[in-house]
């Protein structure tokens, strides 16, 4: 279970959360919506100990992060699968050797069984094993992203971080990437953490939404209650996907 509590942070003179919390049980996906420059990186970052809060407490599975050694937050962290919002593949490294990165330091397998997952995984996301020998460089926009998906989903963690998955991909592979997170959700019960400015996936995927404006979540609830908001600001958001 994630639980972030009454969490603030500043940089210089710019407050970019100011008192916090949530709470996802096990299994739940809960989706961050806001616009751009809202702190949505930034709480990201915090659940898995990449930023400290200024204040207030980040527990992962009864941890709290701020307690515990650097052995037990790197533990902590094998549990988090993270697609960050650029992608951070790693230029230098094949396609195999980016997907295959945690398996290769986490869970001790041999090259052929880190392979065949590897491959396996770049089928779910509708990548071909053809493309294991490539770089990064070499692909486009989309195929990266979804080369970041299948990094982040390979070891099977307890819990994924998604900063916009499906940003600047085409209707059909966003939906690709839609339905892959619920089929984490269902079939292995996978924690999905989603930033996203994509409705329908913030409607097809989540069981909580929230949205962050102003350091504050200002509107929080099923996919249901957020289609139903009486916020007008909320309401706008999704009509027009964005605010500044
Ligand atoms: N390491 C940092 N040092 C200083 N300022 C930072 C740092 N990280 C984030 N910020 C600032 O915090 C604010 C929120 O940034 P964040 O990346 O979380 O936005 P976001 O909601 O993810 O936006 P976008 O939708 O554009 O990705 C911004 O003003 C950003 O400049
Ligand atoms: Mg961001």
């Amino acid at each position: 279970m994630i639980e972030v509590k009454h969490i603030y942070k500043k940089f210089n003179n710019n407050i970019v959360l100011d008192d916090i919390s949530f709470v996802v049980p096990d299994g739940d996906t809960f989706t961050i919506i806001g616009g751009s420059g809202q702190g949505k990186s930034v709480i990201i970052k915090h659940l898995f100990g990449f930023l400290q809060p200024d204040k207030g407490e980040v527990i992962i599975d009864g941890k709290n992060l701020k307690q515990i050694s650097k052995y037990e937050l790197f533990e902590i962290q094998t549990n988090f699968g993270i697609v960050f919002q650029g992608g951070a593949l790693f230029d230098s490294l094949s396609i195999r050797d980016n997907v295959g990165f945690g398996l290769k330091w986490i869970k001790n397998l041999s090259q052929e069984q880190i392979d065949k997952i590897v491959i396996e995984t770049l089928r779910m996301v509708d990548l071909s094993p053809k493309i294991c020998n490539l770089k990064p460089v070499e692909l486009s926009g989309g195929m990266k992203k979804r080369v970041a998906v299948a990094r982040a989903i390979a070891y099977k963690p307890k819990y994924l971080l998604y900063d916009e998955p499906t940003t600047g991909l085409d209707p059909l592979t966003a939906d690709l990437i839609n339905n892959l997170i619920l089929h984490l959700q269902k079939e292995l019960k996978i924690t999905s953490i989603v930033v996203t400015h994509d409705m329908k996936t913030a409607y097809k995927i989540s069981d909580n939404i929230v949205m962050l404006q102003n350091g504050k979540f200002i509107e929080s609830g099923s996919p249901h209650d957020l289609k139903n908001t009486k916020n007008e600001l909320v309401k706008k958001f999704i009509d027009y996907g964005n605010i500044y």
